[in-house]
């Protein structure tokens, strides 16, 4: 089974090495001179905040690489364990570092009761799971005696708590959420494996065990997104690394965000069935309502971790009618978007687009999908935040004041 993941992402390799007819070639890379000129559009587009040896995204030929590696290559032969080792200390680790390193994560895995002692206060059904996240990764922070420790190195030990322990705090919400007792998190599987079965109480196969696995290295890190460099801001002013992640949860939230992934797939399941897809998008554009799942900052091509979660998706839609009939729908609006947007305005599939079907297949309650992304992007959240601490200087960048000059105080009897 895993030669047949193998396989599907190699040809979606080959696909793309074809399509974007080159090996990445990173246009912004080198040595940068500060201070230096780049025009800045709305939303800080096109503005470089720092230098970074850790991921680049080349948008136009659609290529992502974590510290020089393929995405594609690590989709196919690493594990989320090895692609946070290498996101956090710059290279592959050996066998010894990486067994090493697994073992650290499992260590850290528990998270003090008090968690779930707040986490059972927090009403359900009208509090998203990202608001619960968000709170109960500032209370581990309160719990930590060692959160204070300002030096790269206490940080660092802190970001691998913190990976370590997304993972069992969103698989505790997701079985609060129906009513269910958190549970242990087993020292004997994978962090993918071990998520999964936080989440839904079952020991899960070694395919979805793998698949949860790749969803979690592919979203591990992507540049200066909005989350990332929220979580940078916050640390920049040598805030504590709990603080910083809090933030960078608040912001993945977003549906312009990581809150994408839940977002299409409420609009898969609007459309209801393949034949609807073309009046729906007709209507969508015509009241100009973005599509959700496509688009990006950066991408003006196919986003290459797209290009893997749709054969994934494709591969476990046979399972259930339902997941069937959710991705012949995917298939045909990614189509139709790709013909009448692609060209015009360069909208294609994002990593949101496929991801929900994925995770709708391995059996996870919508509203929980976003928190996956943040138990995968915490490794790319403190990698680049540690990276930044290493020469630290706070954000602090400026707005063009717009508004009147000079405006007489009248006192408020007078108003
Ligand atoms: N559906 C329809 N049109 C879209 C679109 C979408 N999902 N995304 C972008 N466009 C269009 C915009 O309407 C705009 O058209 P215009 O020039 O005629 O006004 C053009 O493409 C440029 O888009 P813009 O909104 O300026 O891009 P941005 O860089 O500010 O925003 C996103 C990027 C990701 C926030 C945006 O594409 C979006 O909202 N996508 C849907 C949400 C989503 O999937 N987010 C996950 C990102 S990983």
């Amino acid at each position: 089974m895993s030669d047949q993941i193998r396989d599907l992402i190699a040809e979606a390799a080959r696909r793309a090495r074809a399509e974007t007819n080159d090996e990445p070639e990173p246009g912004m890379t080198g040595e940068v001179q500060w201070p230096m000129q780049c025009a800045v559009g709305k939303g800080l587009e096109g503005a470089i905040a720092t230098d970074t040896r850790i991921g680049y995204v080349n948008g136009a030929k659609g290529w992502l690489i974590y510290r020089g590696l393929n995405i594609f290559d690590l989709a196919e032969f690493s594990t989320f364990e090895e692609t946070s080792y290498l996101l956090l200390y710059g290279q592959l680790p050996t066998k010894r570092q990486l067994q090493d390193f697994g073992r650290t994560l499992v260590r850290h895995r528990p998270v003090p009761p008090a968690v779930y002692e707040v986490l059972a206060q927090i009403p359900t059904a009208s509090t998203h799971p990202m608001a619960a996240l968000r709170t109960a990764i500032s209370v581990l922070g309160n719990l930590d005696d060692s959160s204070e420790k300002l030096t790269v190195e206490g940080e660092r030990e802190v970001s691998i708590k913190l990976i370590a322990q997304m993972a069992t705090v969103a698989g505790a919400i997701a079985r609060i959420r129906r009513g269910e007792a958190p549970l242990a998190p087993r020292e004997d599987l994978s962090h993918a494996a071990n998520y999964l079965y936080l989440m839904t109480g079952e020991e899960p196969s070694e395919l979805n065990s793998r698949i949860m696995d790749i969803s979690l290295i592919l979203h591990a890190d992507h540049g200066m997104n909005a989350s990332t460099f929220t979580t940078m801001v916050v640390n920049s002013s040598l805030s504590d690394m709990y603080g910083s992640v809090t933030a960078g949860i608040a912001s993945l939230k977003g549906p312009l965000h990581g809150g994408a992934n839940e977002q299409v797939l409420y609009d898969l399941e609007e459309i209801g069935n393949p034949e609807n897809v073309e009046k729906w998008f007709q209507h969508a554009r015509e009241t100009k309502r973005k599509v959700m799942g496509f688009g990006h900052r950066v991408y003006k091509a196919y986003d290459p971790r797209a290009r893997i979660l749709g054969p994934l998706a494709q591969l476990l839609s046979h399972r259930d009618p339902d997941i069937e009939n959710l991705y012949k729908i995917a298939v045909k609006l990614d189509g139709l978007v790709c013909t009448q947007l692609g060209s015009e305005k360069k909208v294609f599939p994002n990593v949101d687009f496929y991801s929900g079907i994925v995770y709708r297949a391995l059996g996870i309650e919508t509203a929980m999908f976003t928190p996956i992304f943040a138990v995968s992007r915490v490794s790319g959240w403190t990698a680049r935040a540690l990276e930044y601490l290493g020469d630290n200087r706070i954000f602090r960048p400026r707005a063009l004041y717009t508004g009147p000059p000079r405006v007489e105080y009248v006192p408020l009897e007078k108003r």
